[in-house]
């Protein structure tokens, strides 16, 4: 290999590596592993797992799934989950038992049992999850 050709070759190569730390950051985000997404248990900020039983006898609980900020609510005897950030301004919601509404305490949303606004200022619905329960634990899977 004569000199041109090696400078050819180790530009080429530099070029390469340039490009797969800036690909690299870019594939992570995109596909995240399923451990940097947490786990889909419904648990403290410990990370104890939250027993369905206190979510029943209280009503609604907000705990950590998926590593977000999650609210299940145990309403006429049907599990129902959200994430518990408002889509408005990122508020943690709240479930308002009398009124059976997520309410939102930074400026007065409300949204119903669906997820969908009922009235405020968020544009978009909260995400819902589907709710199982095994061994007393809280299970959240897509909707
Ligand atoms: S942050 Fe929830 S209504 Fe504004």
């Amino acid at each position: 290999m004569n000199r041109r050709g090696f400078f050819t070759r180790l530009t080429q190569a530099i070029g390469s590596l340039t490009g797969l730390a800036f690909a690299a950051p870019v594939v992570a985000y995109l596909f995240p592993k399923p451990s940097q997404r947490g786990n889909n248990t419904l648990t403290t900020l410990d990370g104890e797992a939250i027993p369905a039983e206190t979510v029943e006898k209280h009503g609604a609980r907000v705990g950590i799934a998926f590593g977000e900020p999650t609210l299940v609510v145990f309403s006429r005897g049907e599990w129902k989950a959200f994430e518990a950030v408002c889509s408005h301004l990122g508020c943690i919601v709240r479930w308002q038992p009398q009124e059976e509404k997520i309410v939102c305490p930074c400026h007065g949303a409300r949204f119903g049992t669906d997820g969908r606004v009922v009235s405020g200022p968020p544009p978009r619905p909260l995400k819902r999850y589907r709710v199982e329960i095994a061994q007393n634990n809280i299970l959240l899977f897509e909707a």
